[in-house]
């Protein structure tokens, strides 16, 4: 690789890690304090794991509850709300075909609040639609897309989920949380989605 090339992956590193994880686990306390009883089954399946000890690999791979809770927030509140392609030589898609640089987008978010992918309940959280794999989840098994697919897939999709899986372990092992009467709920799909007015949150110590 040249040195700008490297240069661009540093980059491109460092937009990729700092938004992404973050605004999951951000999104996630802001959901389980609007469902509660969610919030209760998380922290249960948590103690019932670890107790209130440090976290070890086996019981985070274990872990059911907060996998789904994870990948619910990961449907409603994707970090990454589309990602586009360009066409490096005309090609066919369906039944269009595009010329050479012509820029296609894919809306995850659009996609992942279409009721013809995951039925009429599409805005609701329901951390269950995933019990059974993401691919029992939606009407189409390729429909989750929020670390994208292909040859630029999220290099780090595995490490992303571990990280938040054990984030969200340690902040329900010590912490009850609910939303400030501050809070207002809007999304800003601008960049990465993220809340609107930022997440005001008061935690209690257990
Ligand atoms: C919940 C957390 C994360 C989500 C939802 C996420 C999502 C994504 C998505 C959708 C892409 C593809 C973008 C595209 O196709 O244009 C991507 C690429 C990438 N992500 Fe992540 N990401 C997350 C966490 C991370 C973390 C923690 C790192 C680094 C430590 C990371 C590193 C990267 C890199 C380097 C790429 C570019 C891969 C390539 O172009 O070959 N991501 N991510």
């Amino acid at each position: 690789m040249t040195i700008k090339e490297v240069m661009e992956e540093c980059k491109l590193l460092y937009l990729a890690w700092t938004e992404t994880t973050s605004i999951l686990l951000t999104w996630t306390m802001i959901v389980l304090s609007m469902h509660p009883e969610w919030q209760d089954r998380a922290r249960e399946e948590v103690i019932s794991l670890f107790g209130k000890n440090k976290l070890e690999y086996e019981g985070v791979n274990r872990l059911k509850t907060v996998t789904t809770i994870l990948y619910e927030v990961l449907r409603l509140y994707s970090p990454a709300g589309g990602f586009i392609r360009k066409t490096y030589k005309e090609m066919k898609i369906g039944d269009i075909t595009y010329p050479v640089g012509v820029l296609i987008e894919l809306p995850v978010f659009q996609m992942n609040h279409d009721p013809h992918i995951w039925g009429s309940d599409v805005h609701e959280f329901k951390p269950e639609r995933f019990a059974n794999g993401i691919s029992k989840a939606s009407k189409y098994p390729g429909a989750f897309l929020p670390f994208s697919w292909g040859p630029r897939i999220c290099i780090s999709q595995q490490f992303a989920m571990l990280e938040g899986k054990m984030a969200l372990c340690m902040i329900l092992q010590c912490f009850e949380f609910e939303l400030a009467s501050s809070y207002t709920h809007a999304v800003d799909n601008s960049r990465v989605m993220r809340p609107t007015h930022g997440a005001q949150i008061n935690l209690t110590a257990i």
